[in-house]
């Protein structure tokens, strides 16, 4: 299981910019101890947003899922993912993480035949014309996921894409275009079912950002050969140790205490995610959304306005260590570090022994392994003597098992979290309003209106 070190967050360490940790979970014990109780009694129940609770059990999604995987397998060179936000950064992070690094760039032997994998999470248009150019996309599987099904950026892609698969297939484009959405409702589903594609279904209650082990996320997963039994039984065990109410035994409720305290009491109002691995580099975009768009809120439940939410910063090991710790030692003590840190890595890299009597000469019979390693403990004590407070989350090796309980750690500590602060943490009003007003600029029916106030906003802003 992946273990939680909160020990450099202790003011025994980081001294007035720490936490007495045993006071506070003797203090919090109890409600901690409601809010998971809470969160199980209420995951069945509609309205709840609270079912990715129950994905990592869902045995039915994942027999279609590889069903399918297994009957498209070698008939696509590529599968493009249409989607943004939490249908699209789950899968990146989890790719990112787990496939054979510069993957595109393999043979198809060395990718087990399996095929290569785009994410068009953007509309730059030279992006997606620049990707279109490079595509075939008669060999193409296009896997078009929106919930709402209404996406203006996600549909805009959908459009121009299955209009050109149309032209260069004629009636069997549809066999190439694949619809992960809602089971029921959304111009995707109607779309879908005329269409007469392949789907899968978001179940309800699974929000966006919660969605990586609906199809959402196995779906690609398992058409590029990722082993998804192994991810059902990360998420699985993580669930059942998560189900303790104990704060002294729950990492995820602990790592909720903890930044919850450190943004309320101690002013830490931002939340560092950095791993110590490059592989991992995209759990910290998939976590930025997750904790943001979750947690960021204007009102409470009260309806009290409360405007909270630490703000989540991405980084990365050691890179950053060149470009963003200079700030992290030395400038203003306003954040929470939480590191990831790779036990073993899947390739040990020997540093040859040359230039032995040179400044370099040190480096030489060391592993690249033992360097990166290193540098995340010496950074994490060097942090200490500023009196930065650090977490650690280490993972024994990145492998579907421990990523997906990294995941799904990170989704429980979120609502844990959106508990402590009172707020709603599976809405996003938020990014609505932006959305709503990008339909009334485009010109979408029912929202003529807003169409008017706001082109006048614009000329004044
Ligand atoms: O987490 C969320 O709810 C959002 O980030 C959505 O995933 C994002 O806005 C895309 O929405 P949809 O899947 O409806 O296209």
């Amino acid at each position: 299981m992946i273990r939680l070190n909160y020990r450099n967050v202790n003011s025994f360490v980081v001294g007035e910019q720490g936490l007495n940790i045993e006071q506070e979970f003797a203090d919090y014990k109890e409600r901690i101890q409601n809010i998971i109780t809470d969160l199980n009694q209420r995951k069945d129940k509609p309205g709840q947003w609270l079912q990715w609770m129950n994905l990592g059990y869902s045995e039915e999604t994942v027999w279609y899922v590889k069903e399918f995987a297994s009957m498209v397998k070698g008939r696509f060179e590529n599968i493009l993912v249409l989607g943004i936000g939490g249908s699209a950064l789950g899968g990146i992070a989890v790719t990112e993480a787990l496939l054979k690094p510069y993957w595109n760039l393999l043979t198809k032997e060395q990718r087990n035949n399996y095929p290569r994998i785009f994410f068009l999470d953007n509309i730059d248009p030279d992006t997606m014309h620049g990707l279109l150019n490079m595509l075939d996309l008669k060999k193409t599987l296009v896997n078009v996921i929106t919930k709402s099904g209404s996406t203006a950026e996600t549909m805009s892609q959908y459009m121009i894409i299955k209009d050109l698969l149309e032209k260069e297939l004629g009636d069997d484009y549809r066999k190439n275009i694949v619809a992960t959405t809602d089971q029921r409702v959304g111009v995707l589903r109607q779309l879908a079912d005329q269409e007469g594609y392949k789907t899968f279904v978001i179940p309800d209650g699974v929000g966006g950002r919660f969605s990586v082990f609906s199809a959402v996320g196995l779906l690609p997963f398992a058409l590029v050969g990722l082993d998804i039994d192994k991810i059902m039984s990360g998420v699985k065990d993580m669930d059942l140790a998560l189900k303790n109410t104990d704060i002294y035994e729950n990492i995820a409720a602990q790592g909720a205490l903890i930044n919850y305290l450190m943004d309320t009491k101690l002013n830490k109002r931002l939340s560092v995610m950095m791993p110590y691995s490059s592989r991992l580099k995209y759990i910290s975009d998939w976590y930025v959304q997750l904790w943001a768009e979750s947690l960021g809120k204007e009102y409470n439940r009260n309806g009290e306005k409360v405007n909270v939410g630490p703000t989540p910063i991405k980084a990365l090991g050691a890179t950053d260590q060149h470009s963003q710790i200079q700030l992290y030692n030395e400038g203003p003590n306003d954040k929470l570090i939480t590191f990831i840190r790779v036990d073993n890595f899947e390739n040990d890299l020997e540093i040859p022994r040359i230039f032995e009597y040179t400044g370099i000469g040190y480096l030489g019979g060391k592993t690249i392994n033992d360097l990166i390693n290193a540098e995340a403990d010496s950074t994490r004590v060097a942090l200490a003597d500023y009196n930065r407070p650090t977490m650690t989350i280490n993972l024994e090796k990145v492998d579907e098992y421990n990523i997906a309980q990294l995941l799904y750690m990170l989704e429980v500590q979120t609502a844990i979290a959106g508990e402590l602060y009172n707020i709603d943490a599976f809405n996003q009003p938020g990014v609505e309003q932006a959305k709503n007003y990008t339909y009334a600029l485009m010109g979408r029916a029912g929202y003529e209106d807003s169409a008017q106030s706001l082109q006048e906003k614009l000329v004044t802003a």
